[in-house]
């Protein structure tokens, strides 16, 4: 059995999709545990960009078994706008299955989530609004309609028509928003719960199965450990558990069953919504990095907050998500500057800190505590082994393995699947 987990290690937007994308042509099967389509992982092959917020990656290989496990929360609409896209580029979806227990997303969580974002007002989060929040709320309340429900009509009728009952009584009731038409969304669910039936599996048993017969395994997380609902800058966080650990339960699969993690790093750090940002750069070089990254977000379009490599979010990631090497994305971007920064450490009025904390406030008055290092002038995206980068990148390179105790086992200077360096084979 081989099996390996991608966890992003800072806010997501990472490059998780390439890496994945590199990775899946490995693999006997890709995994989505968590999330739903509030996940934006763009893959480029041959020049081409595909845009993934629902359908894991392994989709672009051909041969691998795609699962959508029951952890996600699934949003139909989103689905067949993917699949479509995909199909009109000639790309084989007929090895995409769904969990029979994944939850559903329907149009009131969408809708909900604007609402709630609204009413937050300055205290907002800034969520992707694709209904995620609602959806895992309404999973947490138990009173949410899964996979499995959609495939029964009379079951599902009775069901979903309670629901938007609910729904609307809050909608237009307590926001004052405008009500949904109840049997508009049955008959659209009936048709989407045909088209799918035939993807519809209990995939916990497909990935045992895989497992046991000793295939590929590649758990493909989405976000990152930084918007953890748990352990993330909460409440600056997303609804599930972007960590190794929420890929088994979103799996359905026993927690020893995941060997290695690699954990997806930015060479500096983004992140999108709101939420204290130790390491920002709200100045000409933050918009140098968003400009030549193009930090802008793939679901969302909404320009990125960036800033300086924070090795403290990183080290904070190992440790939640045990990974056992960095895959470390973007490096090409840092080409070109004089100098560059890596945060060691926070100070807190004097203290220093080591371990991320928990709250908030204390976040926001700590300051990071730079290790510096100078820049390099050459272009590094034709680099294809490590020794051909310069000397100051494998510096930078080495800087973040002792900073974050992790050892960098690929580096990304592309966005190309060609312009990956190997240094130590992960899977
Ligand atoms: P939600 O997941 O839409 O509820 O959004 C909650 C927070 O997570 C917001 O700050 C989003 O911007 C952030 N978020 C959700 N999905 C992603 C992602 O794929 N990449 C980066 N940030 C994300």
């Amino acid at each position: 059995m081989s099996s390996l987990a991608i966890v992003g290690s800072q806010w997501g937007d990472e490059g998780k999709g390439k890496i994945i994308d590199y990775l899946a042509g490995k693999a006997d099967m890709v995994i989505r545990a968590q999330g739903g389509s509030n996940a934006g992982h763009t893959v480029v092959i041959n020049g081409r960009k595909y845009a993934l917020h629902l359908i894991p990656s392994g989709v672009l290989n051909g041969n691998t078994v795609n699962i959508i496990g029951n952890g996600v929360v699934f949003d139909p609409e989103s689905f067949f706008a993917e699949l479509e896209l995909l199909e009109k580029d000639g790309v084989t979806t007929d090895n995409i299955y769904l969990s029979d227990r994944a939850h559903l997303v329907f149009p009131y969580h969408k809708t909900l989530d604007e609402l709630y974002e609204n009413a937050r007002g300055i205290g907002d989060i800034g969520t992707t609004k694709r209904g995620i929040g609602p959806a895992y709320m309404d999973k947490i309340e138990r009173t949410g309609i899964r996979v499995c429900d959609m495939l029964d009509e009379a079951g599902f009728r009775k069901k979903i028509e309670r629901q938007i009952e609910a729904k609307n009584r809050l909608i237009a009731g307590v926001f004052g928003g405008e009500a949904l038409e109840g049997e508009k969304i049955v008959k659209l669910y009936l048709e989407y719960a045909r088209r799918l039936a035939p993807r519809v599996r209990d995939t916990g048993v497909m990935v045992y199965e895989a497992m046991s017969a000793g295939r590929k395994i590649l758990f493909e997380g989405a976000q990152g450990s930084m918007l953890d609902i748990d352990l993330g800058t909460y409440p600056y966080v997303t609804s599930s558990h972007p960590v190794s650990g929420g890929f088994t339960t979103g799996a359905g699969v026993g927690a020893g069953l995941i060997r290695d993690v690699v954990g997806i790093t930015k060479a500096y750090t983004t992140r999108v919504g709101k939420g204290p940002f130790v390491t920002e750069l709200l100045n000409e070089t933050g918009d140098r990095i968003r400009e030549i990254g193009h930090e802008y977000g793939a679901t969302t379009g909404r320009p990125r907050r960036c800033g300086w490599f924070d090795g403290l979010v990183v080290r904070y990631s190992a440790r939640i998500s045990g990974i056992t090497g960095l895959a470390l994305t973007l490096l090409d971007v840092l080409s070109g500057f004089d100098d560059l920064y890596l945060c060691e450490s926070y100070d807190y009025h004097g203290e220093r800190i080591d371990h991320f904390p928990a709250s908030l406030d204390v976040v926001s008055e700590c300051a990071p505590v730079f290790r510096k290092l100078p820049g390099w002038r050459t272009d590094i995206s034709g680099c294809a082994v490590y020794e051909d980068l310069p000397a100051n990148a494998k510096a930078y390179v080495n800087a973040v393995e002792e900073i974050t105790g992790v050892p960098v086992k690929i580096v990304s200077v592309g966005p190309d699947r060609k312009q990956t360096i190997i240094r130590e084979e992960v899977f």
